[in-house]
């Protein structure tokens, strides 16, 4: 049974199998970087990003430990996503913030994270999904999600949906994690 925690995995299992392509656009300790690397499989491709270097080692020795070999690891910023000749992505997955564990005052930014989707939507397959889970709250985040909520709704319906999973009874401010997919069909 689907349990909501679990929107962006569900996504994942639905969307992927072997021989995709996919990206994580916040490779942080690698933890969605090693799910999609299972995903795809031996014949399959993970583009993971991070501007940390210490993020892609901790990614890499996750990797390492379950013998996973189909990931490239970049240092950049995932707005630059347009320089690497992704082909046609089935998923690309962002989950914003910062590095737990590590400097917190290094964390994603609205305008480079609007500029990453903006490219992944340009590439992604016809089949694919963008995940993007937004943490914000006292200390921080907020900024970046009214931004990123704002630049979504001015989506073009017809062509992408976009939909919003929320904690609702959750105490405080759970994270938000908003699914886009491209529509193939009519949508009225
Ligand atoms: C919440 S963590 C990601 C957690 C990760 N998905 C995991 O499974 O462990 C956010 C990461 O985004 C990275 N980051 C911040 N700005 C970035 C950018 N412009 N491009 C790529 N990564 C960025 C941070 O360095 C941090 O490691």
């Amino acid at each position: 049974m689907l349990q909501p925690q679990n929107i962006t995995e569900y996504f994942i299992n639905e969307f992927l199998s072997d021989g995709d392509c996919a990206v994580d656009a916040t490779a942080g300790n690698g933890n969605d970087t090693l799910k999609l690397c299972c995903a795809v499989g031996n014949t399959g491709k993970v583009y993971a990003f991070d501007i940390q270097e210490s993020a892609l080692t901790e990614t890499e020795t996750k990797l390492k430990e379950n013998g996973i070999d189909n990931a490239k690891l970049i240092l950049d910023s995932h707005s630059n996503i347009d320089c690497y000749s992704i082909q046609k992505p089935k998923a690309v997955l962002f989950n914003l913030g910062y590095l737990p564990g590590g400097d917190h005052t290094i964390q994603t930014k609205y305008n480079t994270t609007i500029e990453a989707v903006e490219k992944s939507l340009e590439i992604l397959d016809n089949n694919g999904f963008i995940s993007i889970t937004i943490y914000y709250g006292k200390n921080s985040g907020t900024e970046e999600k009214e931004h990123v909520m704002d630049y979504l709704k001015t989506l073009d319906h017809k062509r992408y949906t976009v939909t919003v999973h929320d904690f609702y009874n959750r105490p405080n401010t759970p994270p938000l994690t908003v699914i886009v997919t491209k529509n193939s069909g009519t949508v009225i």
